[in-house]
């Protein structure tokens, strides 16, 4: 398929501060605003300079510019270049607060490569629908139980709750109740924390170090990243607790994620992973499962937005029977649809960073050592050359057509593709399966939802859904 889009004339502002052999269309609006525009208002501002520039444009101000890549074959040529060739790491940095030196996400050349190999058997094990279909569908039956008719009930809240049950009784077994209670309040407490650093006004860093410190002593109060930093310790100690016990008792506590990466072995038969490496791997987990509520609460809402596709869908799933049948549910043809269109519509991810350690050619492009790539998973995913009407949901797109992995990827592509996916498509359409065959559900919302800038994932968070039992 031919790519070409029809460009508006170049901006007369043309970048030249670190030379490519074609000039790449550059916003002429002053760099701080751009620094401003970026961060703020993300997705529109992305829009505004895609209908400007087209696919390839630099964003950002002069002292971190982005290239913006949204055509396939440029999307084809970082996914499948020399891996070596990229520092992706670096651009992970500023997770460091919560994903420490062992993490996946801080690594890259063969370090990556043997992170990536050792934990793979682990993720695996996450998505059988055998093993864990039961599972997620009693923690969902549990979790909607509150759920009254007549009352509203905040989407997001709830997807959350569930999404979290979910991995930490598949990360750490937790059949106790007071345990998995203790494990489900400690972790949400970081999480809402984390949060709440991430979104709150920092009205703390406007004032120097220590007269910040000495009023926070008088009035006994901690700053937002303080109070994460508490909660994140306990966390901690919480695994490393669980890590410590399991030794004691030689591990051999069940079929959980945890045991799994306990067992792995080197090739003497020692035990390889370090109680930090350990709880850096679940980090990464719980980071990753964080996406989770969000792409649920997506798909709950496209779903109801349209009585048509609701009803299509109610009649596919009746049509495997009464009995709950995971592996039925996930090969749902029109199921899928709905899911690959809401992870079109509205990506988690959005864009994806990668620096160049050596020069590199793309489309015609040349891009020196040092200049940041930025693959656009949001852009791809509306370009009206793959997507007609790009801004309407329809599902039906997914059954008309294939759309090669440079056209639509929102798990990522390459060496560094999301480890998580099929775990992901499993939860989603289990955890949504069994809500529907359980409850009529109505959005009450005045106002559409929309992608905000909130928490952890801050690009493609929905606003608030709310929705009603009938
Ligand atoms: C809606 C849910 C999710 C979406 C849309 C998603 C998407 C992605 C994407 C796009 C990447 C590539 C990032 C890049 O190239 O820079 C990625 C990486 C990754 N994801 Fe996910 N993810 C989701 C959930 C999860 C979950 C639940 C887990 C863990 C079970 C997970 C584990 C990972 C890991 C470990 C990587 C890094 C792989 C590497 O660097 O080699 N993700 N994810």
């Amino acid at each position: 398929m031919s790519y070409d889009q029809k460009v508006p004339p170049l901006s007369t502002e043309k970048l030249n501060f670190y030379k490519p052999q074609r000039l790449i269309p550059y916003s002429s609006t002053p760099g701080f605003i751009q620094d401003f525009n970026f961060p703020t208002r993300p997705l529109k501002y992305l829009d505004t300079l895609n209908r400007r520039y087209g696919d390839c444009f630099l964003i950002g101000g002069k002292k971190s510019p982005l290239v913006c890549l949204s055509n396939p074959k440029a999307i084809e040529a970082v996914f499948t270049a020399d891996p070596e060739l990229f520092d992706v790491a670096s651009g992970h940095e500023y997770l460091q607060f919560i994903l420490r030196e062992n993490s996946i996400l801080r690594h890259d050349g063969a370090s990556h490569k043997r992170i990536r190999k050792l934990l793979t058997p682990a993720y695996q094990s996450m998505y059988h629908q055998y093993t864990y279909g039961q599972l997620i569908y009693d923690v969902t039956r549990q979790l909607t139980a509150q759920w009254r008719v007549g009352q509203p009930f905040l989407v997001n809240s709830s997807m959350r709750e569930i999404s979290l049950q979910v991995i930490l009784r598949i990360l750490f077994g937790l059949d106790e109740v007071e345990r998995l209670n203790q494990f489900q309040s400690q972790f949400m407490a970081m999480i809402n924390s984390v949060d709440f650093a991430i979104d709150s006004f920092d009205f703390w860093s406007y004032i120097p170090e220590s007269l910040g410190q000495k009023i926070r002593q008088k009035m006994g109060v901690l700053s937002p990243w303080e109070q994460f930093s508490e909660q994140l310790q306990k966390t901690d100690q919480l695994i490393l607790d669980e890590i410590q016990e399991r030794r004691k008792q030689g591990n051999v506590h069940g079929k959980d994620v945890l045991t799994l990466l306990m067992s792995i072995r080197d090739d003497v038969g020692q035990t390889i992973m370090t109680e930090q490496e350990l709880r850096d791997a679940l980090m990464d987990i719980i980071v990753g499962a964080q996406a989770l509520p969000l792409s649920l609460t997506w798909v709950l809402y496209w779903i109801h937005h349209s009585p048509e596709i609701h009803y299509k869908l109610r009649c596919e799933l009746e049509s495997i029977g009464e009995l709950f049948n995971p592996q039925k549910i996930c090969q749902l043809p029109y199921f899928n649809a709905i899911c690959q269109e809401s992870f079109r519509i509205y990506p988690v991810n959005n864009i994806f960073l990668r620096k160049l350690k050596a020069p590199l050619e793309i489309m015609g492009h040349h891009f020196e050592a040092g200049t940041i790539l930025m693959p656009c998973e949001y852009l791809t995913h509306r370009r009206e050359d793959l997507y007609p009407e790009p801004n309407c949901f329809k599902p039906e797109r997914f059954l008309e057509r294939k759309f090669s992995r440079y056209e639509y990827f929102p798990f990522g592509g390459g060496h560094r593709s999301c480890m998580g996916m099929l775990f992901v498509k499993t939860q989603i359409k289990l955890v949504i399966a069994t809500i529907l065959s359980h409850f009529q559900l109505a959005i009450i919302n005045r106002d559409p939802v929309r992608p905000i800038h909130r928490g952890l994932f801050s690009l493609g968070s929905p606003s608030d859904l709310w929705m009603v039992c009938n």
